[in-house]
């Protein structure tokens, strides 16, 4: 039997693809509900939210959009029980291992940012292996926020700020807002021009708090595994068709 056609997959011709944003964000929100909504354990929401994040990485490659950052674990998200946290970090190594070839295939460039040293040693293994292993690939700019936290992320720049100018490499005078962005884990990446938020949450909930400071958002009721290319597709559209005016007239 031949494999299911992926739907959508050129950019639909109602989209300007001149006018695609250059970095999405997406807070993959809802796993637990859509597992609930089917009387299944919440984790086996994450399980599908893999396959969610996989096809949305790819309709970014097919599409045109260079650069896809998601958040997959938050500083927070270690107050929930013990047995949902490990089965996440057990998750995110299975499937750093599994996929590492495909993303080489592919050639996606994955980079993740957030507090690493905190993590399972395992899984920090796999994450710098595979950081190094694609970090010369250019198809697209995937980064993943694994224990991160925007307020965490601004303490550590300041710190390593600090650091700098107690080490006299760096005068005060000279600290701007490009000295901030170059010390985030971020640096380098463009600010996301839209994030997507699924599972109607109105929230940032600590994710990208410097770097979202002018993208346009979008909330959708629909839960992270079902999030589709037909749902981004809406998403763009509504981005779109959005004026962007950063304070000015
Ligand atoms: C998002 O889904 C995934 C993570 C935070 C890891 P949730 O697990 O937050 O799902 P809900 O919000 O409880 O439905
Ligand atoms: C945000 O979702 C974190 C991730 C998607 C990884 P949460 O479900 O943790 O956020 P809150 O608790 O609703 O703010
Ligand atoms: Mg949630």
């Amino acid at each position: 039997m031949s494999a299911k056609p992926i739907a959508l997959q050129h950019l639909p011709a109602d989209l300007d693809k001149e006018r695609l944003p250059d970095h999405v964000a997406v807070i993959m929100d809802g796993n637990g509900r859509w597992a609930k909504g089917r009387s299944l354990p919440r984790v086996m929401g994450h399980q599908k939210g893999v396959d969610t994040l996989k096809d949305l990485l790819r309709c970014c490659r097919d599409w045109g959009i260079p650069a896809l950052t998601a958040y997959a674990f938050s500083t927070e998200n270690w107050g929930r029980p013990i047995e949902e946290v490990q089965f996440l970090m057990t998750l995110f190594e299975r499937v750093l291992r599994k996929e590492l070839s495909d993303m080489m295939k592919e050639d996606v460039c994955i980079r993740f940012i957030g507090n690493l040293s905190s993590l399972p040693p395992s899984l920090q293994e796999e994450i710098f292996r595979s950081m190094k292993d694609t970090e010369k690939n250019t198809g697209i700019q995937f980064t993943v926020a694994t224990n991160y936290g925007g307020r965490e992320e601004i303490t550590h720049a300041c710190k390593s700020i600090a650091a700098k100018v107690q080490q006299g490499l760096l005068k005060v005078e000279e600290i701007n807002e490009l000295t901030i962005d170059d010390h985030l884990y971020t640096k380098g990446l463009p600010s996301p021009d839209l994030l997507i938020r699924t599972s109607g949450e109105m929230r940032l909930s600590n994710f990208l708090l410097w770097q979202l400071a002018y993208a346009e958002i979008y909330v959708t009721p629909t839960l992270w595994p079902d999030f589709d290319r037909s749902q981004f597709h809406q998403a763009l559209i509504s981005y779109q068709s959005r004026e962007r005016r950063f304070g000015k007239l």
